[in-house]
């Protein structure tokens, strides 16, 4: 594969401290936000192993690359700094190497594995939160760059499908038509195949249950024990527990679908379960399992822990195993049947212990190797009020009602902006949608992960600013461009970068791959945000500077520019789908 712009440069750099008798990785050479676009810095360090000035081996540096044609000015700063900036000739060559390239740039990771991402994590019956969402756009990114960067992804939604939720439908269900065949002892198969409830009917028999149990012991202890009862492998409550599933998954299919996000598998909690016997025998004769007050741990406390760990609980002294009990089933299905070599869990800061747990068990018990387990957290979404995101109704989001408003914000900036006003209802409806995903998304994704942050649709949908809907204009715009060119009859050339404005849009391209090795290494889609953020700048103001189409613009001067223009679509686009966003065509 070519090299960027960036590594060429190091490779000039390490060669002159090279010549300098110098180790060549002082030559590494880092984007500047000065006005020359490069930098080396290595004067400085390189200094103090020489025992000589900074300024003087900066000097010297600078003669090496005199006659360099990649390098058209190397100047000193301050103590030793070397500004770098590189030639129209280089430049040129990038772009038309850019231009051939099937992908814009972007190279495939050196090293290749297989990953299993773990994101999203609905709860059967139990409605969506925020958290949920935040998982979801951020799994749903993950697993597009990873696989765009060559790796073998699988993705599963990892169901919460297991815990007492299940005791509080079955009882609720039980209370509602107790003459149903699955409440019956004597009845052990033939269940009729139509599922008993629909998902309205889920989600109003959880609340009602849980609502009762709340206030009432008596009904609680009911709940826990169809819990308990279902995890002991009642038939009727399981063939219940397979209609509940497959009704949620039909209908958080259809969700996730509307937001835009695909999951490989669709397993949850309960489909490990029948692994937990053999999994506990086993950590029992391995002898990595303890009694403590009637519940079976295991130990994960480390000598260095500045907080104490709490032992993870295998099975509780009620005798049920828990949500870390599933995971590491989940672990060790996971293995045997698709055998990863690492496994990301995008999931809330808030479990940040639970994970710790569960990593530290699994690599205690041979399981998994705890480097291979990745709590990929993130913060919470708050409100303008500064506490946790909820619905005006003051409950959790449901989904569809979360994307239903955004696409209302998104219309009425759309009106307010003047766009898409001479189209038909059906497109403006579809453009609409689509800049309301967008600014769902976007806003969430440009932010460092770890951080909480504010949700604020009124500030998301708007069309100026580090938003999904700048974005999406600034690919339409490029889309109507390359129109009207067409239809004056202009066609893309080669790209001869001339202006400092395609300069600098050249190099905003080619830095297209650090950024998505950089996000794939730390796991970060703020950094796509970012790149794609300072491309859609980089076109505006180069499209503000260089007249594209206007009369008296040499032919090859069009030629050139148009194609720097659809080469940024290209790549504009790319960006724009790793991040799960759809472009329309206009607007
Ligand atoms: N269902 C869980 C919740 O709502 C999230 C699941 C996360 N994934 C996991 N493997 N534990 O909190």
């Amino acid at each position: 594969m070519s090299q960027s712009v960036l590594q060429i440069l190091t490779a000039h750099l390490g060669a002159a401290f090279a010549e300098l008798d110098l180790p060549k990785d002082y030559g590494r050479v880092s984007v500047s936000d000065k006005t020359s676009p490069f930098q080396c810095n290595g004067a400085l360090a390189a200094a103090k192993l020489a025992k000589k000035a900074p300024r003087d081996i900066a000097a010297q540096v600078v003669e090496q690359l005199e006659s360099n044609k990649d390098i058209i000015s190397a100047d000193i700063a301050g103590p030793g700094f070397i500004n770098l900036v590189p030639s129209e000739e280089l430049l040129t060559k990038r772009a038309g190497e850019l231009l051939a390239d099937e992908r814009v740039g972007a190279c495939v990771a050196e090293i290749t594995e297989k990953i299993v991402i773990d994101f999203g994590g609905p709860n059967v019956a139990k409605p969506m939160h925020v958290g949920h969402l935040r998982s979801s756009v951020i799994g749903d990114c993950l697993q597009r760059l990873l696989r765009f960067r060559g790796h073998d992804v699988i993705s599963d939604i990892h169901l919460g499908d297991w815990g007492l939720q299940m005791g509080h439908l079955i009882t609720e269900l039980e209370d509602e038509q107790p003459d149903l065949p699955y409440f019956d002892g004597d009845v052990t198969d033939s269940y009729p195949e139509k599922s008993p409830v629909s998902i309205d009917d889920l989600a109003r028999l959880y609340p009602q249950a849980s609502g009762k149990a709340k206030d009432d012991p008596d009904r609680m202890a009911r709940s826990r024990k169809a819990t308990s009862e279902l995890q002991a492998g009642r038939e009727g409550y399981k063939a219940l527990l397979e209609h509940f599933i497959q009704v949620s998954i039909a209908a958080l299919k259809k969700d996730f679908s509307a937001l835009g996000v695909h999951f490989d598998l669709w397993k949850g909690e309960a489909a490990v379960d029948p692994l937990i016997p053999d999994m506990i025998e086993q950590f029992k004769k391995d002898g990595h399992t303890e009694l403590s007050d009637g519940a079976l741990i295991i130990r994960v406390a480390e000598d260095s822990d500045k907080k104490d760990l709490p032992p993870l609980i295998l099975i509780s002294g009620a005798g049920a195993a828990l949500y870390a009990t599933t995971d590491l089933a989940t672990i060790k299905d996971r293995r045997e049947n698709l055998n990863p070599d690492t496994i990301l869990y995008v999931v809330d800061f808030g479990q940040s212990s639970h994970f710790e747990q569960v990593y530290r068990a699994a690599d205690k018990t041979g399981l998994f190797p705890r480097e291979k387990l990745e709590h990929i957290k993130f913060g919470t979404v708050n409100g303008k009020d500064g506490k946790r995101f909820r619905t005006r109704a003051g409950g959790v989001m449901r989904l569809s009602d979360l994307l239903s408003q955004a696409r209302d914000a998104a219309t009425k900036r759309l009106d307010e902006a003047g766009l898409a006003q001479d189209m038909g209802a059906e497109e403006r409806t579809e453009i609409a949608r689509k800049v309301g995903l967008a600014a769902i998304k976007f806003s969430d994704l440009q932010n460092v992960r770890t951080t909480n942050y504010i949700f604020d649709l009124e500030r998301f949908t708007a069309f100026e600013g580090k938003t999904g809907p700048y974005l999406l204009y600034a690919a339409v715009r490029i889309k109507s461009l390359l129109r009207k060119a067409q239809a004056a009859g202009v066609n893309p050339g080669a790209i001869t970068p001339t202006h400092k404005a395609e300069q600098r849009l050249v190099l905003a391209l080619d830095s297209f791959n650090r950024a998505l090795a950089t996000a794939e290494a730390k796991r970060m889609p703020h950094i796509l945000c970012e790149h794609v953020y300072t491309l859609a700048q980089a076109f505006s103001k180069f499209y503000a500077d260089c007249p594209v189409l206007q009369d008296g613009v040499p032919d090859e001067t069009k030629s050139s520019r148009l194609a720097l223009a659809a080469l940024t679509l290209k790549q504009l686009e790319i960006g724009l789908e790793l991040l799960g966003i759809e472009t329309p065509e206009r607007m």
